[in-house]
């Protein structure tokens, strides 16, 4: 379906066409071209100081970066909950075994507190975590501090879900660059897009070195192929690059558009009762890649669903917050630790249109909407 408001939609003002033109001209579509490495320095330079490997999504950057962390199966890997189902996914393709973590109330992304129970409970258990995943969703930067001081204290290596929240940043340093490794996706729907892409960033070289070669089918610098090990077919193609060239150059410009977007939201909903939104911390830069609200049916006399239904009907997408992994089907009965933190969330929550293209008159128009649902219990 094509939404007149869509949540996240992509736009290509600056050099995509004439980037991709050229990778057409030089016949380049494939895992050869400048656009590949092009894209990868001009990503390094932009977060400061890490390497970069560029993947054909964020999900193989999540599988290929726990190939990396040595995780095998039977292994345990600590997840959050509170995310996108590809986070987790690639522990299940090792078959080794999710251990999820609920979210803390203020980022909503994993809570330092309860990580530290699981590890604490696992060691006990003769099982030491291979690897920790934490995300930063909608853009927002997780407790990174906390974190890393624990993952630090038991020698876990930090892999980071940064998928949502290139740009974003935490005391000043960008997400994606704290742990052992960091991955971003550049789906069609994200704050820069090369149509399906992603990114592996390390700022070890030797990881970064091993993670080309697997993901170029582990194939041996010789003239006749030669594999002596598995490998993946993950690499980025350069006709990718090129468009992630692009919107890599306007990156800024739709952070602070999509930093204003959330502004306006604040200022077109402020004082309706039951209406949050999820803050900024006082050490956090979020890229605000989907502004999210919660809604309190006790204090707004509606719900995250019935605003969904309302605004669907004028052709307007919203989005439920992720459904937390410890209560997906699929990964029922796998040790979570938590309470209800990112279950209320999810009840509670719903993403705004956050589109680049978004004009204050159709946020004023969304507003409206959900003013006049909030408004009637109280007219
Ligand atoms: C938190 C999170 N992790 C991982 C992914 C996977 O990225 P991709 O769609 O590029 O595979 C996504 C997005 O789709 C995501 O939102």
């Amino acid at each position: 379906m094509s939404f007149k408001l869509p949540l996240s939609f992509p736009v290509f003002n600056g050099n995509e066409k004439k980037y991709s033109n050229e990778a057409i001209e030089a016949g380049h579509l494939a895992t050869h071209g400048k656009f590949i490495p092009k894209f990868e320095a001009k990503l390094s330079r932009r977060i400061k100081t890490h390497q970069t490997v560029a993947l054909n999504s964020g999900t193989s950057a999540l599988h290929l970066a726990l190939v990396l962390l040595g995780v095998e199966a039977g292994d345990e890997v600590i997840c959050q909950s509170f995310t996108f189902c590809a986070s987790a996914n690639p522990i299940v393709y090792l078959g080794a075994k999710p251990i999820f973590i609920d979210s803390e109330d203020e980022s909503w992304n994993m809570s330092p507190e309860l990580l530290e129970d699981a590890i604490l409970d696992r060691i006990s258990e003769g099982k030491k975590p291979k690897a920790i995943i934490m995300v930063h969703l909608f853009g927002m930067p997780a407790k990174m501090h906390e974190i890393m001081d624990i993952a630090q204290r038991y020698s876990i290596p930090i892999l980071e879900d940064a998928a949502e929240s290139v740009g974003s940043k935490y005391r000043g340093e960008y997400c994606g660059t704290f742990g052992s490794l960091g991955i971003y996706s550049f789906n069609g729907n994200k704050i820069i897009t090369t149509g399906g892409g992603g990114a592996l960033i390390s700022k070890d070289t030797q990881l970064i070195q091993r993670a080309k070669y697997l993901s170029t089918q582990a194939r041996e610098d010789l003239p006749y192929y030669q594999h002596l090990e598995i490998g993946y077919n993950y690499r980025m193609n350069n006709m990718a690059a090129s468009i992630g060239c692009a919107q890599l150059e306007q990156l800024d410009s739709f952070i602070e558009k999509r930093r204003l977007i959330n502004r306006r939201y604040r200022e077109l909903l402020a004082g309706l009762p039951g209406i949050d939104f999820q803050n900024e911390g006082e050490d956090s830069f979020s890229n605000f890649w989907l502004t999210a609200i919660l809604i309190d049916p006790n204090l707004s006399g509606t719900t995250n669903d019935k605003l969904r239904v309302k605004l669907l009907k004028e052709n307007i997408e919203t989005r439920f917050l992720w459904k937390p992994l410890h209560l997906q089907p699929v990964f029922r009965n796998l040790p979570y630790f938590g309470g209800e933190v990112a279950q209320g969330l999810f009840k509670k929550g719903l993403c705004l249109p956050s589109s680049v293209s978004l004009e204050l008159e159709d946020q004023e128009r969304i507003a409206s909407f959900i003013r006049s649902s909030v408004a009637q219990i109280y007219t």
